[in-house]
């Protein structure tokens, strides 16, 4: 599939609203760095690396729009806490900021097609982990929609059934916002891979039934000790896959990683809106006045992860990334 959640055209951005998906496909048309930094805040694109290439195109709407470059780096950045690609591609552009427009966008389409080259080598690297006929976990969307195209543990499981058509995929349906069940079904469907679609708390009886022959999740940021930040229920996947020694594998670009962060202590966890949770398609289901706790990620520990593939191979624990 040649899906792409955003186009550079012209003069402006064309995204991929991922909120109407799958029932509608409906196209974004962003021209200032304001409208895209609201698309990330509201999850119009979502997925570590997608966010990274969005909040660069920000940056060359702001530059041509001749808007205060400061403010509007500001206001991306401040736009979703937990995936590091978003802070990478900023520091990426900053450089580059005073060579004008033109240098800009160019820096904004490179950095897209590496993460594209990134996702292929991932899912090469990763595909070799995969035994014949494996029965895959996975939680979220870490597929094209999430990247720059192929994907990230989507990707892994995308390459190995190139070479593999018998696995079977289990998807978490990812509550509160769903990415599983909307956004990881609809690519798995397109791509013809075989699949169930699962409530997360369903998890727990596959693994106990021996159903699961791995777990593969992508990553919003990983600590120099391997500690990844990925979305809410990740972590309580590796818990379930170490009880039942079931290896459990994170995908992710180098551009997820940040070794300035020695544990995943330091991660900042995005705490999102009590609504997600108490709304369904924007309708009340939970009594007026619910307290909620809603954070959007959790971090699984190193030692819970038995390798984790990035562009460069596969890496064992104890991890050390480093700059
Ligand atoms: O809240 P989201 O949808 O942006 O969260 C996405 C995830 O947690 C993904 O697993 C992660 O960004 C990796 S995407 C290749």
């Amino acid at each position: 599939m040649s899906l792409s959640p955003q186009v550079w055209k012209d003069d402006h951005l064309l995204m991929l609203d991922q909120r109407a998906l799958p029932q509608r496909e409906e196209w974004l048309t962003l021209r200032t760095s304001g409208e895209v930094a609201e698309a990330i805040r509201d999850m119009a694109v979502r997925g570590a690396p997608a966010i990274g290439i969005a909040a660069a195109y920000g940056m060359a709407l702001a530059v041509l729009g001749g808007e205060d470059v400061v403010l509007a780096r500001r206001t991306l950045a401040e736009s979703r806490p937990t995936a590091v690609n978003l802070f990478w591609a900023l520091e990426r552009l900053d450089p580059v900021l005073v060579h004008g427009f033109d240098a800009v966008l160019a820096e904004a389409q490179t950095i897209e097609r590496e993460d594209l080259a990134m996702n292929q080598a991932i899912g090469l690297h990763g595909a070799s982990l995969v035994p014949n006929g494996a029965r895959i976990l996975t939680i979220c969307n870490t597929g094209a929609l999430a990247t720059a195209g192929h994907g990230t543990a989507l990707g892994v499981i995308r390459s190995a059934f190139a070479a593999d058509p018998t696995i079977f995929v289990y998807s978490c349906e990812t509550r509160p916002r769903q990415q599983g069940l909307r956004l990881t079904a609809f690519e798995l469907k397109h791509e013809g891979i075989p699949f169930v679609s699962i409530a997360d708390s369903a998890a727990g009886i596959l693994f106990a039934q021996k159903k699961i022959d791995l777990v593969i999740a992508g990553a919003d940021r990983i600590a120099a000790n391997g500690d990844s930040a990925n979305k809410i229920g990740t972590y309580t996947l590796a818990v379930l896959a170490k009880h039942h020694g079931i290896p459990f594998y994170i995908a992710a670009p180098s551009s997820t990683l940040d070794p300035s962060m020695p544990t995943g202590d330091s991660i900042p966890i995005e705490e999102r809106s009590a609504t997600e949770l108490t709304h369904i398609e924007g309708v009340q289901v939970a009594p007026e006045g619910t307290p909620v706790y809603n954070p959007g990620f959790d971090v699984t520990p190193g030692e819970l992860i038995s390798a984790i593939i990035t562009e460069a191979g596969v890496f064992r624990p104890p991890y050390h990334f480093s700059a």
